[in-house]
């Protein structure tokens, strides 16, 4: 088995054969292999129903466990067997679980020529140089550790359908059926991405939702991929949004662009993921009255019940585009008569491309906490995976594809601790002291990262299109709805109903936590309003010192936790990989400190308070 997916499945050393077809086969492979790796007097028994549901139970007495359930339900529960004896847990003695959602889905950014969208972790499983090209066993692996944390969706190419594509759904057909047949055995299914104006393509003179000729050729489009796939999941689908073609050409709404495809996917099943990451990108940095992050709400929420019942609406989880930390995006909370899914990034766009640590869990609860895991029905995430010899980049960055898993799974039990500690002791099995040093390195290193980089909710002050490095002017006078607006006396946007009233989408209780400065969290205080420089946080400090101490703050914790991981004792391959990232790290940390806080330095012509240098 290949090293690189080693990952928090220690007890498993040989690969999946593909002979095997059913998750049944896979599962009593994986547990013959494993157990006497992970308990050696244990008697584990599996009873499959012979049906397609993903809930298994848990049974346990002495040494025998019997895990039944749905088929793909049993090898679930096998993965989670093994996982609890490895970590020395107690089985229950009787414990029925099923994923809250459907669909837990993975969104892989993979183009064609083999590039990744936001990737950070090499080139792609799926594609190269204009065609499929991919290791069957590489992808039977992903499939594994996706089934083994209970994700059982990959969208295979990116969202942005460039050409070649398209012909995922066109002549490449067979292949697409090969892929979905890799997937089948671990209850994984595909799912494509889909160019809005692909009848064109095809001589239809029109992408009209609306023309005849354009729903014919996608009600037979659909026949012919039906066919080849008949467990395809659906279309996920990028429309006007960043200059990708939609029903707004055409003069028609996202329900009447929506509904079309998925009434061509119905009779077949499928599922119509629609995504609502739509704003203007050409907006003129001198108009104050448009405000980027109030953009999707204004788009969607009037259509709230027109939607086809098999449309669901994927909704980015803040409102601006993966930054460090947004409030979550408030049209999740304002269409209850419409499926909603949550979409996250685990590919670290926004958040140190998988060169600085940032564990996503902590993010996750927060999000959840105002969201509520009902009021959405499925989840999906851009992936973090690519062709390195470490597939996440960063191994660390793994922590991430797992607790993802969990997530979907049960969001409402995926305490960030619990997944730290569990991915910690699968993929090192340290002493209980190296694991908490790993445990509190992996739980601290948003609010670090976020710390050395733009303060207090502003965002964006990145390199632009990279999205790695400070710049705090990069996207100030640009037309992508990004700014910050610093003077020599102030900074931020007031976001609350004297100012561009975004935060007005909200329901009552968040609007007013976040309208009221002295409810809104320090670290979205510049989300929602305009500061002066002096003005008074809660704990006494000036808004200026907070800027410095944090960013210091930030940099003072890479330089610690680079001191802590040197004496951890990771396998030889990851030691090298992590102090090489770690010192990259520091040296990012390090510019972003310094950029920052000279560039308010220079706004505002007031000294650290502490001494430590600013730079003129
Ligand atoms: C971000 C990202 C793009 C991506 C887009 C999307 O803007 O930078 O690369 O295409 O999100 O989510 O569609």
């Amino acid at each position: 088995m290949r090293d690189e997916f080693r990952y928090w499945l220690p007890f498993l050393t040989k690969d999946v054969p593909a002979e095997l077809t059913s998750p049944v086969d896979v599962a009593r492979f994986e547990l013959a292999q494993a157990l006497p790796v992970v308990a050696a007097d244990m008697k584990v028994e599996l009873q499959p129903d012979g049906t397609a549901s993903e809930f298994f139970t848990v049974r346990s007495e002495g040494d025998t466990v019997t895990i039944s359930g749905g088929d793909v339900g049993v090898l679930y529960g096998v993965y989670r067997v093994l996982m609890a004896l490895y970590c020395g847990e107690k089985l229950p003695s009787d414990q029925t679980q099923q994923p809250k959602y459907a669909l837990r889905m993975v969104n892989c950014w993979d183009n064609a020529d083999g590039d990744i969208e936001r990737g950070y972790s090499g080139r792609s499983l799926f594609f190269d140089d204009g065609m499929f090209d991919y290791e069957p066993e590489r992808l039977r692996m992903m499939a594994r550790m996706m089934a083994s944390v209970g994700l059982n969706v990959a969208c295979i190419n990116n969202v942005n359908v460039r050409n070649p594509a398209h012909r995922l759904i066109e002549d490449w057909l067979p292949e697409l059926a090969e892929v979905a047949a890799i997937f089948r055995p671990f209850g994984v299914k595909l799912m494509v991405s889909i160019d809005y104006s692909q009848p064109m393509r095809h001589g239809v003179p029109t992408a009209d939702p609306l023309d005849e000729r354009v729903q014919n050729w996608w009600n037979e489009q659909c026949k012919l991929v039906y066919a080849a796939v008949p467990d395809l999941v659906g279309f996920l689908v990028k429309a006007d949004s960043e200059h990708r073609p939609g029903p707004f050409t055409y003069g028609r709404n996202h329900a009447e662009g929506a509904n079309m495809l998925a009434r061509a996917l119905k009779p077949h099943g499928g599922k119509l993921i629609w995504r609502c990451f739509v704003y203007n990108c050409q907006q003129d940095w001198r108009d104050q009255k448009t405000d980027r992050p109030a953009a999707a709400y204004n788009h969607y929420v009037y259509l709230d019940g027109q939607f086809e019942d098999n449309v669901i609406l994927q909704v980015k989880n803040g409102p601006f585009d993966f930054q460090v930390r947004e409030p979550l995006s408030p049209m999740l909370l304002a269409m209850p008569k419409t499926s909603l899914a949550i979409e996250w990034q685990l590919a670290q766009e926004y958040t140190g491309h998988q060169i600085d640590i940032y564990a996503m869990m902590g993010m996750w609860q927060e999000v959840m906490a105002d969201l509520g895991s009902d009021t959405i029905m499925a989840m999906a995430a851009v992936s973090n995976w690519g062709d390195d010899a470490c597939v996440y980049g960063h191994p660390f960055a793994a922590v991430n594809m797992f607790g993802y898993g969990l997530l979907c799974w049960n969001p409402d039990a995926a305490d960030p601790e619990a997944i730290a500690r569990t991915w910690a002791k699968l993929t090192y099995n340290f002493s209980k002291a190296d694991e908490d040093t790993l445990v509190d390195i992996l739980l601290e290193s948003r609010c670090a990262y976020e710390k050395y980089t733009s303060p207090l909710g502003l965002c964006w002050m990145v390199t632009p299109h990279v999205h790695y490095g400070a710049s705090p002017d990069g996207y100030e006078y640009t037309a992508w709805g990004t700014y910050h607006r610093a003077s020599r006396d102030a900074v931020g946007i007031d976001r609350t109903s004297s100012g561009t009233g975004y935060a007005d989408q909200y329901p009552a209780a968040l609007r007013d936590r976040y309208s009221n400065l002295e409810t809104c969290p320090d670290e979205l205080k510049l989300w929602f309003h305009r500061l002066r420089y002096d003005y008074v946080m809660a704990d006494g400090r000036t808004l200026i010192q907070r800027i410095y101490d944090d960013h210091f703050e930030g940099y003072d914790w890479v330089v610690a936790a680079e001191e802590k991981l040197a004496v951890l004792p990771f396998p030889e391959a990851d030691k090298a990989l992590i102090m090489e990232r770690m010192s990259r790290q520091k040296k990012n940390a390090r510019e972003w400190c310094d950029i920052v806080n000279s560039f308010f330095y220079r706004f505002s012509g007031v000294e650290d308070a502490k001494g430590r240098p600013l730079y003129i």
